[in-house]
């Protein structure tokens, strides 16, 4: 199938971009690489011995979209284009809001002007707030975001599902995505944070390569089995391989679903500390910090219902994923930078 991956240069993307090549799919990726590095698509040929065609395009420019689905013709797309820095969307909700929101209905317009009514939307755990039990099934109700980058999230929601329910000929799932690490096992693929990265595990590939001092552990009096907080950490590849399952799934008239991607384990920040340690032989010094606003104590899913509708489960445990996060991060200590 042609499918059209938005944000197909960027972490998640690029992982997913190589299983749809794998699986015999033609992804095509469009982005405007505000948060990427052209040089990924070479790597993602290297990888899989095929081409990949690239538009550096950003999603709110309705001519440079209307341009792509006339030459490309898509069956569907993929999109995981957005901005995603929890920290930054409180400083400049306008943007978050602007690029994610704007972007997304642009991108809607267009697909349906050319009849391309087919969507996965990169959704995420953030969707369900402090969640009112876990494992969160998908049936748990959405909670309060704290921060403008989840409301664009619990928005987009909102917006393709009410799309959807206007106009059935669309077929919409939303993918709720867990805590994504790991990376490429050849190593040359992974997440390449701008700055000093603000999630869990980019900092301690970073402090394990010497580029900070150590790592700050935010909060250790939540109400988990260590007092630190506890995600569901799910490798980058499984999560990819979810949206091949997931393409199955979109055939007409399947209209709009929901489905948790994760593991259905939780670990504590002091867990992934030893489990990273244990993985590489690595010490990764730290220090007890207060909570970060907006944390919460727990979040993990069950991932019952993808492996029951997508027959979709994920197959990495927590040492492929610091295995993995860390020969990406040896292997490219400044990212596709070098
Ligand atoms: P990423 O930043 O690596 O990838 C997003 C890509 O979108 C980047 O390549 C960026 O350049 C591109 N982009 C941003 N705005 C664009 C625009 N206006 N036009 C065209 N391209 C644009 O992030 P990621 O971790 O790969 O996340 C992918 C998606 O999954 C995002 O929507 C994100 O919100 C969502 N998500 C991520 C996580 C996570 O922890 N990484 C968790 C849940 C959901
Ligand atoms: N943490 C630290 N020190 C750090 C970074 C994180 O102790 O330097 C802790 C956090 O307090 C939290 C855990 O590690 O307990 C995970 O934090 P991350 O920032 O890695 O991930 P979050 O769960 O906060 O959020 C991530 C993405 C969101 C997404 C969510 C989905 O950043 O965009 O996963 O579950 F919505």
């Amino acid at each position: 199938m042609k499918i059209l991956v938005t944000g197909g240069a960027g972490f998640i993307g690029s992982h997913t971009v190589v299983e749809l090549q794998n699986a015999g799919h033609e992804p095509v990726v469009l982005d405007n690489l505000y948060n990427a590095s052209e040089k990924v698509i070479g790597r993602i040929e290297a990888i899989t011995g095929k081409k990949v065609p690239f538009y550096k395009v950003d999603i709110r420019d309705r001519e440079g979209l209307n341009r792509v689905f006339d030459e490309v013709k898509p069956e569907a797309v993929i999109h995981f284009a957005g901005l995603k820095a929890v920290g930054e969307s409180v400083k400049k909700p306008w943007e978050y809001y602007d690029n994610n929101i704007t972007g997304t209905l642009t991108l809607v317009d267009v697909m349906r002007k050319h009849g391309c009514k087919n969507i996965i939307f990169s959704s995420s755990a953030t969707v369900y707030g402090d969640p009112a039990f876990v494992p969160i099934t998908e049936e748990c109700p959405k909670g309060s975001c704290t921060n403008p980058y989840g409301w664009t999230k619990s928005m987009l929601e909102q917006i393709l599902t009410d799309i959807q329910h206007a106009d059935p000929e669309w077929n919409v799932i939303l993918l709720r995505y867990f805590n994504p690490i790991g990376a490429h096992k050849s190593g040359t693929m992974g997440e390449n944070p701008n700055g000093i990265p603000n999630n869990l595990m980019p900092y301690i590939t970073q402090v394990a390569v010497g580029k900070l001092k150590m790592l700050h552990v935010f909060g250790n009096d939540y109400d988990t089995p260590d007092g630190t907080g506890v995600r569901d950490y799910i490798h980058v590849v499984d999560l990819a391989k979810g949206h091949v399952c997931a393409l199955k799934k979109l055939a007409p008239g399947s209209g709009l679903s929901i489905y948790n991607l994760g593991t259905g384990h939780g670990y504590s920040v002091l867990d992934i500390v030893k489990n990273f340690e244990a993985a590489t032989g690595i010490k990764i010094p730290y220090v007890i910090d207060p909570r970060r606003p907006g944390d919460i104590a727990t979040c993990y899913c069950s991932a019952e219902k993808a492996k029951k509708e997508l027959g979709w489960e994920a197959q990495y445990g927590i040492r492929e994923m610091c295995e993995d996060s860390w020969r990406w991060q040896k292997q490219n200590p400044n990212g596709y930078d070098g």
